[in-house]
Order: structure tokens, then C-alpha cells, then sequence
């Protein structure tokens, strides 16, 4: 049987792949990308294997900071970040959401210090896999479905 790539390799850059399904265009607002200049792929509801269903991005000449890489894992456990160069995968890995979250993710409680201070933002992370993240200053829980960036 023929295989063919479901998107177009790319020559540098970085792929991320399994996404989490319906998230690709949220990936692709935290990373800033709706202005970036050079090629990207993008494509949603393709099969997987592993998930059923999952959404891929391909950025040509970019290659992500650690903190980018918390964001999407906090948007998409399930993303496999991939590094190419020359055409070859140099980095593959798993993204990881760490222990703790400083300075990254806004307290959703309106009255919280982190809101009206120019104090940031530290929380703990209390589940990883429904993303559960508990402010340390006011104790409110955030969750997936109000995470919001600083
Ligand atoms: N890829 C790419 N450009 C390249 C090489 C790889 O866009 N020059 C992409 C592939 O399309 C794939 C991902 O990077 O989505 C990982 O590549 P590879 O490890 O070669 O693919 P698989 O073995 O199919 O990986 P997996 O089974 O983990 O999805
Ligand atoms: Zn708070």
C-alpha cells in the first residue's frame, strides 16, 4: 500500500504534531504565528493512530522556547514536539507540563493580587491530565477551559 505524508515535509523547523483535536488554532494563536512570514502548514482532523483524530503544524525556520513549549502543553498534553534540520528529525519529544507554572498563565479569579498587582502569576499544578492549576496566591482553581496567557 502507497504512504504518503498527510502534510509536506519541510527542509528546518519544527513540527508539532499529535495536537490535541480542535486545538490547532489555538496553538497556532499562543505561538503568535498568524503574522510570521515564512511557510507553515497547518491541517486539523487528520487520522492518528494513537488519538483517532489529531491536528498537526509545520513552521519552517522556527524552532521554540521552553516556555512556548509549556503553552502547548497546557493547550495540548498530547503534542509530539518534532526539530528538523536538513530534512532529518534531530529532536523528538513528548510536551511536558511541569509542577509548577510561574508567570505564564492568568489567575481567573477577577479579585486575585496577580490581577491588580504587578505581581506574577505562580501556580501549582494539581492534575496534569485534566489541567488543574491552583493559584498560590488565592488558592482558585484554573482550568483548561479558561486558560488564559499573560
Ligand atoms: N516531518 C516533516 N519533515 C521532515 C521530516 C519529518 O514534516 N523533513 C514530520 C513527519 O511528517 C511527521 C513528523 O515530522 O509528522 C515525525 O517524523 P518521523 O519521525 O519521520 O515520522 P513517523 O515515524 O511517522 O513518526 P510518528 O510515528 O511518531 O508519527
Ligand atoms: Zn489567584
Amino acid at each position: 500500500m502507497k504512504k504518503e505524508l498527510q502534510v509536506s515535509a519541510i527542509k528546518n523547523g519544527t513540527v508539532i504534531d499529535h495536537i490535541t483535536q480542535g486545538q490547532v488554532e489555538r496553538v497556532l494563536y499562543i505561538l503568535n504565528l498568524s503574522d510570521y512570514k515564512d511557510q507553515i502548514y497547518f491541517g486539523a482532523n487528520l487520522d492518528s493512530k494513537k488519538y483517532g483524530k489529531k491536528g498537526i503544524i509545520k513552521v519552517s525556520n522556527k524552532f521554540f522556547a521552553p516556555e512556548e513549549i509549556s503553552k502547548i502543553a497546557l493547550v495540548s498534553p498530547t503534542a509530539t514536539l518534532i526539530e528538523i534540520r536538513d530534512y532529518e528529525v534531530t529532536v523528538k519529544k513528548q510536551v511536558e507540563i511541569s509542577d509548577e507554572i510561574r508567570g505564564l498563565v492568568k489567575c481567573v479569579n477577577p479579585n486575585c493580587i496577580t490581577n491588580h498587582e504587578a505581581v506574577p502569576t505562580h501556580f501549582e499544578v494539581v492534575n496534569k491530565d485534566e489541567i488543574v492549576l491552583r493559584c498560590r496566591y488565592c488558592e482558585k482553581n484554573t482550568g483548561k477551559t479558561n486558560i488564559e496567557f499573560v
